[in-house]
């Protein structure tokens, strides 16, 4: 049964008004002032009050304050007196659902108690909708959250899948040429190997059998051209020898790009991180592009190093495939002082001559998944991951762009925590 509190200071309206709702199966409460009805609502907290304006002590839109106070969800009904305009509205502006004058007509109150509590209910019901909105959000919110987790997961085993092909060339073809000289050594070996055997049998004949093995021996000199074999050999060894030295610098370069990152930050030379990146995307770089560099003198900044090789990869590979046929990639770096924050930092500029960027693109290419590369060729988070570990470091990152011409990235980022 559904409570509702009635306070009013004249018995005869509190009587009529409880005999009528409660014949209509609501619980009436009632007070016949003020503050005996603020203790009743403290007890039994009715959904419901109706309340007098003029009263003693205590006056009805004290009463109203008070109830909305404790609970603003409860509904109040405020009865004025007739001409008492000025109350009715006081009284809607601190939240009374309705006001009603007297003499009360008992037939408009039950009207408008009917109305305070549909409306009580739609706004229980609309709360709960919203709690469960929220609750759906929350969720909602987690898995995008853990997809695009997910998503930067797989993008970096992408990039590692690319970088392994780049390197899987750059190793096969050095270990090819290596393998096919050992393969010509082999069959040299077996050619000396047979003219020693002829030679060892000189010490054993006499001047006259000696005599026809020479000739014998110099005729398998010339069969196996012995004068070229051992010309060849000396180029063979000293090609495969620069062979190894190149997978040797491939590995130990794979060695300190994949170097994992422990959270803390690490002294660093940048020169040696684009180096080092260079080497890593070569691959991509050779056919179509010439590098030119232009190293600065600069001090080693604290930094995530292998974050920082991630960047330089990104940019140098989008280089790359923004040169159509052929062109030209300028890395430089230098020490500047930014006008801004007026720290020292470290400038990098990598610019190429590729397509450029429109304009209306310039200010969109830091968005995550913005790409007009071709499904399946770019993901579109490679600078927006970028942009996030140049912000980690404290630096900027900004692109200048002409179409047709070419495109510049100027990263600066502060070396006030570097070492002299
Ligand atoms: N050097 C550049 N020249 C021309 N356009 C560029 C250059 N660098 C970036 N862009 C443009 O910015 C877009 C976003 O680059 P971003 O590296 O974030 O993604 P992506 O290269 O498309 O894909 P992903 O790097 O994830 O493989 C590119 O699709 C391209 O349109
Ligand atoms: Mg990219």
């Amino acid at each position: 049964m559904e409570k509702i509190l009635v306070i009013d200071d004249e018995p005869q309206i509190l009587k009529m008004v409880a005999k009528y709702l409660g014949a209509e199966g609501y619980d009436v409460l009632t007070a016949k002032n003020g503050k005996e009805g603020l203790d009743v609502f403290q007890k039994q907290r009715p959904p419901l009050v109706i309340t007098d304006v003029k009263m003693p002590v205590i006056s009805g839109l004290e009463v109203l304050k008070a109830v909305k106070a404790i609970d603003s969800a409860t509904e109040v009904i405020i009865v004025t007196g007739e001409a008492d305009m000025e109350t009715s509205i006081e009284a809607l502006r601190l939240g009374a659902s309705d006001f009603i004058t007297k003499p009360i007509e008992i037939e408009l109150l039950y009207v408008s108690i009917l109305r305070a509590l549909d409306r009580q209910k739609m706004q229980e019901q609309l709360s709960e909708y919203a709690k469960n909105l929220e609750g759906l959000l929350e969720k909602k919110i987690k898995e995008i959250e853990y997809s695009q987790v997910m998503l930067l997961q797989s993008e970096k085993l992408a990039s590692i899948g690319q970088l392994a092909g780049g390197v899987a060339h750059e190793i096969n073809n050095p270990i090819g040429f290596i393998s096919s000289n050992l393969n010509t050594l082999s069959k040299y070996l077996e050619d000396i190997q047979k003219l020693m055997a002829r030679y060892q049998e000189v010490h054993l004949l006499n001047d006259g059998e000696r005599t026809a093995l020479l000739r014998e021996i110099k005729s398998v000199e010339n069969e196996i051209d012995i004068e070229y074999i051992l010309d060849d050999l000396d180029q063979l060894i000293e090609e495969s020898k620069e062979g190894i030295d190149r997978v040797k610098k491939i590995v130990s370069d794979l060695k300190d790009f994949s170097r994992v990152d422990h959270g803390e930050k690490e002294f660093f030379n940048i020169n040696a991180g684009l180096e080092n990146t260079l080497n890593m995307v070569w691959n991509e770089l050779k056919y179509k592009t010439d590098v030119l560099k232009e190293y600065g003198t600069i001090p080693e900044i604290e930094c995530y190093p292998l974050e920082l090789n991630q960047v330089f990869t990104n940019i140098l590979v989008n280089a790359a495939q923004a040169i159509e046929e052929k062109g030209e990639i300028k890395i430089s770096t230098r020490l500047i002082n930014d006008d801004q924050s007026a720290k020292d930092c470290v400038e990098i500029r990598i610019s190429d001559t590729g397509c450029g960027i429109p304009e209306e693109n310039l200010s969109r290419i830091f968005d995550p998944f913005f790409t007009t590369k071709e499904i399946g060729k770019g993901t579109g988070l490679g600078l927006n991951i970028s942009f996030g570990i140049i912000k980690k470091h404290e630096g900027t990152i900004n692109v200048k762009s002409k179409v047709g011409k070419g495109t510049t990235f100027i990263i600066s980022l502060p070396c006030c925590t570097s070492r002299h």
